[in-house]
């Protein structure tokens, strides 16, 4: 597990586009959509992700040495990159951040790997003093769900078509409060739900 650094533009672009392949009723943008942005927009995703307080990607390596998941079936090499989640700071809520694009390959699904994203997700937005975490998700998506209740997210206000989604998809918003002052403090819910727009770069 490792934060991006600025040389993993290609990386952080293949990662990105087989998630959108593999889960497209996950996510709200598409393939189409991020498969037709220009290089220069992945070099500085992976830029800016890299260093400050404002964005993060997290990368999951497959680590060298470690046995094949599966007897005889091939597992992804060593040192490919299996899993990834971005946290950024929402504008109209800059004392949160906010997690987008988790994505776990599915040869390493169920070993604990969205444990290490979240893992690192989070820690990262401790440490720059968020007073909560932020996301929305699908609600058909019972593994993503189950992930983030185990992480202590809740579900807050209602399912709604939080964002235009071309694809009609409704999205329920989901919260961690990381500061227990802040989260005392009466307009906490409504400032965590303030709108959505995409910051992703
Ligand atoms: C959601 C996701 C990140 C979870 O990653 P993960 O590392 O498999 O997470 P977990 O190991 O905690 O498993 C979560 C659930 O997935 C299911 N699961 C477990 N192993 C699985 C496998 N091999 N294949 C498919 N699903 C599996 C189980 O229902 C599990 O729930 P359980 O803990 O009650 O058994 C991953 O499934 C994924 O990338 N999905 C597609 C993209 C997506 O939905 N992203 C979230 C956007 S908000």
């Amino acid at each position: 597990m490792r934060r991006i650094e600025a040389a993993d533009a290609e990386r952080l672009r293949e990662i990105r586009l087989a998630a959108l392949a593999d889960a497209p009723g996950s996510f709200w943008q598409t393939l189409a959509g991020e498969g037709a942005r220009p290089f220069a927009d992945w070099q500085a995703r992976a830029a800016r992700n890299a260093t400050g307080d404002a964005h993060a990607t997290f990368l999951l390596e497959r680590a060298p040495g470690l046995p094949e998941r599966a007897p005889g079936l091939a597992g992804p090499a060593p040192g490919q990159l299996v899993g990834m989640v971005d946290v950024h700071r929402p504008s109209h809520a800059p004392e949160f951040r906010e997690l987008a694009a988790m994505w776990v390959a599915p040869a390493v699904r169920g070993t604990g790997a969205a444990d290490l994203l979240l893992g690192a997700a989070l820690g990262w937005a401790r440490e720059v003093g968020a007073v909560g975490v932020r996301l929305w998700v699908v609600p058909t998506n019972p593994a993503a769900v189950g992930v983030y209740l185990r992480h202590g997210f809740r579900p807050v206000g209602t399912v709604e078509e939080a964002v235009p989604d071309e694809a009609g998809k409704v999205y329920l918003p989901m919260l961690l409060a990381l500061d227990d002052d802040a989260a005392a403090e009466p307009t906490f819910l409504e400032r965590a739900q303030a709108p959505w727009t995409d910051e992703s770069g």
